[in-house]
């Protein structure tokens, strides 16, 4: 799985054959210039949701609903996600979850909207965890372990593990049926999410976890500072990128 919040990117997701592409809230930092998740709205997340969405054939396309957009009241829950399957045609959503997205997974399942947990570092409670590991204590990782398993239970078709310890993530891989997708969680998951800012080297800061598989950044900055010096230069646009109009010589 790799994040995508636009449609080119999500065409070279889909066409690469990485199966799952999460419209993820880490929009917030990569594409809104937020420093956290808070801020990202329903209509961000759904508005991008249905860019990918046009752009994906093959990929499964998950919409990670955004801060307080679900778990507060469950009418309003049921229709924040409705409307990325409604509206964005997204195949199914992903919460953060916490004791209190159990009831809400199941409900959500009954009324026809897969959902995908994410469990152990939930960005969207950096106010209270910040951003470090999750579940290194043993009292922590079996609350990790009875919420992937609870979600399991109410219907949740895979779920994230975030940035726990690798015996941890094998546990919960080893205990559920469903597939577990990890970032920042060893290699004993059943599949593997990051952000693709961190992949194709376009983010200021690449969490330790992650890796860099290319440098799109100084690409475009190279890109940039050519059309630049092309226009300081006059060098751009040249004859070819110009067409005229005989009548249009002499006007007035
Ligand atoms: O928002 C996101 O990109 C995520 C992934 C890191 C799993 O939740």
């Amino acid at each position: 799985m790799l994040t995508a919040y636009d449609a080119t990117t999500a065409a070279v997701v889909d066409e690469a054959g990485i199966d799952v592409v999460l419209v993820g809230d880490s929009m917030g930092n990569t594409e809104l210039g937020y420093d956290s998740t808070l801020p990202v709205t329903v209509d961000d997340v759904s508005s991008r949701t249905a860019a990918v969405a046009r752009a994906t054939e093959d990929a499964l396309v998950v919409a990670d609903m955004p801060f307080l957009s679900f778990g507060v009241d469950e009418a309003s829950s049921v229709e924040n996600c409705g409307r990325m399957l409604k509206e964005a045609d997204a195949d199914a959503v992903k919460l953060e979850c916490g004791p209190h997205t159990v009831g809400l997974t199941e409900k959500l399942v009954q009324l026809g909207i897969p959902v995908m947990a994410h469990v152990g570092l939930t960005p969207q409670r950096v106010k209270e965890l910040g951003y470090s590991r999750q579940g290194t204590d043993r009292a922590d990782a079996e609350e990790i372990l009875d919420l992937a398993l609870a979600h399991e239970a109410a219907g949740a078709f895979s779920v994230v593990l975030e940035h726990v310890p690798a015996n941890l993530a094998a546990q919960v891989t080893e205990q559920t049926a469903i597939p577990t997708i990890g970032i920042g969680a060893g290699a004993e998951c059943d599949g593997q999410v990051l952000v693709i800012d961190d992949v194709i080297g376009t983010s200021d800061r690449v969490p330790p976890f992650a890796a860099r598989f290319g440098d799109v950044r100084s690409e475009m900055a190279s890109a940039v500072e050519g059309f630049r010096d092309a226009v300081e230069g006059g060098e751009f646009p040249a004859e070819e990128h110009s067409r005229t109009v005989d009548e249009l010589d002499d006007l007035y």
